[in-house]
């Protein structure tokens, strides 16, 4: 026999000690669920790199999101799908206050009040070149113009119903622009989650298939981080917080959690984590082959996730998760 003084198996030996000693714990209320928005009646359109996920007209958006809410799950971000012939250079659509993206926001706030809306702030949804911003003749992302923009599609958004508006494009002092645009319409209320911390990712492949969004030329390595840095990240995260962000992001999420570790030791606001949609698809293609189990990985991965140190996981498998976590 080992004379030992100290058994760690000890504190492992039954669920009931296990569960008294578990240091981190995920609830359907860390959870956001990204859904994607498009015109139409009872249209469910399979997202086919994404198994389980689908592109939803506004009844059906309405009867995911009460049953998100009954699970418990905080809330949505909602990501529009528009005909090409609505994309322009200057994503003139995101202005528009009776366009889809207004609509949905709207039914959703009505219908379900209780559910927080985080909506999608960026050009790549309605612009004809794929990219956050608007492009010039030299194809390069003009910044102070797209800020602008940004902060018009904001306030369209608030007075539509959102709960926080969230840019994703990565443009320098867009934060503040909107800030400012929000409080001049009244929308001090309303709050901005900064993807402050977005890298320039492989991993987000088939998001870009759900929205038909892919950039038509080049990349988006210009606005969005390089996967190799982690102090740029913290700069960033210094700049949101300073213009007025309420919460920031870093995405993706499992490739990246020592960057949320930084964040969250360098930040006094809620952070948040968003699991892409590269990471959603590559669980789902190997549980498919039975070759894992999905949700068992999921909810490791979401465990991982916020015991680096996020507050808030946007997760393709909030509704799955929400329902094993009980
Ligand atoms: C674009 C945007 C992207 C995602 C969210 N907003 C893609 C991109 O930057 O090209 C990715 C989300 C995912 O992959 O799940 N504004």
């Amino acid at each position: 026999m080992l004379n030992l003084a100290e058994r760690p198996r000890r504190n492992r030996r039954t669920a009931a000690i296990r569960a008294m000693v578990r240091e981190t714990i995920v609830t359907p209320a860390n959870l956001v669920a990204p859904l994607f928005v498009t015109e139409g009646k009872n249209e469910r359109i399979p997202i086919k790199s994404m198994p389980g996920c689908a592109r939803l007209s506004l009844d059906l958006l309405i009867e995911e999101c009460r049953e998100l809410e009954k699970l418990g799950v905080s809330g949505v971000a909602l990501f529009p799908a528009l005909e090409n012939h609505l994309k322009d250079r200057v994503g003139t659509e995101s202005l528009n206050p009776n366009g889809l993206f207004p609509r949905a926001i709207n039914a959703v706030k009505e219908a379900v009040p209780g559910l927080a809306i985080f909506t999608d702030v960026a050009l790549d949804p309605y612009s004809c070149d794929g990219h956050d911003g608007v492009v010039n003749d030299f194809g390069e992302i003009v910044n102070d113009q797209t800020a602008e923009i940004l902060a018009k599609m904001s306030v369209v958004q608030a007075r539509a119903g959102a709960d926080f508006v969230s840019p994703s494009d990565m443009m320098d002092g867009r934060i503040g622009a909107i800030r400012k645009a929000l409080d001049a319409e009244g929308f001090t209320n309303v709050g901005i989650m900064s993807y402050a911390v977005k890298y320039a990712s492989a991993f987000y492949g088939p998001f870009r298939d759900a929205l038909d969004s892919a950039p038509k030329f080049g990349d988006k390595k210009t606005y969005q981080m390089d996967p190799a840095n982690v102090r740029e990240g913290l700069r960033e995260i210094r700049l949101d917080i300073a213009e007025g962000a309420d919460m920031v992001m870093v995405k993706p999420a499992l490739s990246y959690l020592d960057v949320i570790r930084s964040v969250r030791e360098n930040s006094d606001v809620p952070v948040s984590a968003y699991q892409v949609s590269g990471e959603y698809a590559m669980v789902k293609a190997a549980a498919e082959r039975d070759w894992i189990d999905g949700t068992k990985v999921a909810l490791e991965i979401l465990t991982s996730i916020k015991r680096a140190g996020a507050d808030v996981i946007f997760t393709y498998f909030a509704k799955e998760a929400a329902q094993h976590l009980g």
